[in-house]
């Protein structure tokens, strides 16, 4: 196996077009998304609406992880999914939001999260990459990512990225309208049992007519998290464990780009989920690894 190059910043491929009839969030313009909504449930038209766009996501992903292979460069997998999104008649979520540039986030190895794919990058043998898809079809917004192996991974790699997904589904498994936020972290932390860094800068989320909303998930225990789940909500779930440290620093290169501090590697896994009356409902669908 050769050694890979350090990662660091670079450059981008042209801005991407949207059809002038894909309809756009608000701060498609400007880059700013605006005051973040208080939580409420979701009106069926709305949901109805998650569940495409959920789906636009989940064919996305599963088109820039297709494309993955030692040698290609993480713009290509950008291409794949944004291509996908807007065939399917969707704004890719990322693009312009805040400002960031692209139409996934591809975060590889120690990136935690919001690595921006560029035109230099190679994935290589050994590597695990996360990618990062959101849709905005209709008005609201599905979000999903998975990490997948860049050709042979060793058991480290292999046992964090088992880890991470039975962290989701132990996530999952703990929302129920009555139940609080906290709930979530607890059940993450009792199946990672310590074994891996549980990435606490960065959370689940609200979603739907906003990319981010006021709803906020801690994926590790804490006791603050006292906000109860109610039939309707959605949001997202978004684990991030890692090999060592669970702490993050972010590149003041591009002012984006979320590393390990200790350069440890991370695996991500999310999903868009719907509170129903008894648990949740996942909105957003996995592609096989
Ligand atoms: N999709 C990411 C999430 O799971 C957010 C990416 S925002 C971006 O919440 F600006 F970095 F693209
Ligand atoms: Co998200
Ligand atoms: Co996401």
């Amino acid at each position: 196996m050769q050694t890979r190059p350090q990662l660091r910043p670079g450059p981008l491929s042209p801005r991407r077009k949207v059809p002038r009839t894909i309809a756009r969030p608000s701060y498609a313009l400007l880059g700013e998304p605006g005051p973040t909504s208080p939580p409420r449930a979701r009106t069926a038209e709305e949901l109805a609406n998650m569940r495409i766009a959920s789906d636009i996501a989940s064919e996305a992903l599963a088109a820039a992880a297709a494309a993955i292979a030692p040698g290609v460069v993480t713009d290509a997998l950008d291409e794949a999914a944004h291509e996908t999104m807007i065939a399917r008649g969707a704004y890719p979520s990322t693009l312009n939001y805040r400002g960031y540039p692209k139409s996934t986030c591809i975060s590889i190895n120690e990136v935690i999260c919001h690595g921006i794919p560029d035109l230099r990058t190679e994935l290589c043998d050994g590597d695990i990459v996360t990618i990062d898809v959101t849709a905005y079809y209709g008005g609201v917004h599905g979000d999903l990512n998975q990490t997948f192996a860049v050709g042979e991974v060793d058991q480290h790699a292999k046992d964090l990225m088992e880890a991470t997904r039975r962290a989701l589904e132990a996530g999952i498994a703990a929302v129920r309208p009555g139940g609080q936020t906290r709930d979530v972290g607890k059940a993450i932390e009792k199946v990672v049992r310590k074994r891996f860094g549980i990435v606490h800068q960065f959370g689940g989320h609200g979603i739907g007519p906003d990319f981010h909303d006021g709803l906020h998930i801690q994926h590790n225990y804490d006791r603050r998290g006292t906000e109860r789940f109610f039939p309707g909500q959605t949001l997202t779930i978004e684990p991030m464990l890692t090999l060592g440290s669970p702490d993050a620093r972010v590149w003041e290169a591009d002012g984006w780009t979320a590393v390990t501090i200790d350069g440890s590697r991370c695996a991500q896994e999310e999903q868009t989920l719907l509170v129903t009356e008894d648990g949740a409902e996942v909105l957003t669908t996995h592609v096989p690894h």
